[in-house]
């Protein structure tokens, strides 16, 4: 099976979890555009979706899905979305695709975070995809000299202003031994808007895409 068919496969098992007339989490990504395209062709639709960014937002509406305001809700059942690496704890990294501090805003919101991922994804320690990190722009390099003193290697993503209007960090050959303890460091840094670890909105729940189907690894 292709990667892409594999993001079919758990795109369309994460919209069998969804709720009929629910409101649901939506991250970002190609992973989700899949689980989008599966909400849309449901016959029952979801009254609507707090979306994690632009893209997102963009694609539900064409799958005539209500995008509704972060603020005008108070709490989400369902929260699906990729990532970019997953350990066997449900703790992962996020932001490949910039959208990680929004990502993290929604997660927030639900009580329950399902990842789909394709088995790649899925990684014994974290850190091999380099950790992306959202920054104000005037405390880039104070910011990249702290990673340096981590051990880390960091550049500014080229190119690339997130739809909050900032840069993005990635940092590679940092050791992520304890990635709760990382990421609550790097929070606490002045001129950091989010980290891309996602430790204390890990997933519950992962369904991951692999030759034989799909596995759910519940955490
Ligand atoms: C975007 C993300 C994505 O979930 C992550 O990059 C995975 O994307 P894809 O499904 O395209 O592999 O964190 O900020």
């Amino acid at each position: 099976m292709t990667q892409d068919e594999l993001k079919g496969l758990v795109g369309q098992a994460a919209a069998a979890l969804v709720e009929p007339g629910s409101i649901i989490g939506v991250g970002t990504g190609s992973t989700v555009n899949r689980f989008i395209d599966a909400l849309a062709a449901m016959p029952v639709r979801i009254a609507g979706a707090v979306s994690s960014s632009e893209q997102s937002s963009e694609r539900l509406r064409q799958a005539g899905i209500a995008v509704i305001d972060t603020n005008a809700v108070e709490r989400l059942t369902l929260y699906v979305d990729g990532a970019d690496e997953i350990d066997h704890a449900g703790c992962m990294i996020k932001g490949g695709g910039a959208a990680l501090t929004r990502e993290k805003i929604v997660a927030d919101l639900a009580d329950r975070f399902v990842c789909i991922a394709d088995e790649s994804k899925l990684v014994e320690r974290l850190g091999k995809f380099p950790l992306p990190i959202e920054v104000i722009g005037m405390a880039t390099e104070q910011i990249m000299r702290r990673l340096r003193r981590l051990g880390g290697e960091p550049v500014v993503r080229p190119g690339v202003t997130t739809d909050n209007g900032h840069p993005i960090i990635d940092v590679r050959g940092l050791r992520i031994d304890d990635p709760a303890a990382l990421e609550a460091e790097i929070n606490q840094w002045p001129g950091v808007v989010c980290v891309g670890i996602f430790a204390r909105h890990r997933a519950q729940t992962c369904l991951l895409g692999t030759s034989v189907g799909v596995r759910t690894l519940d955490f």
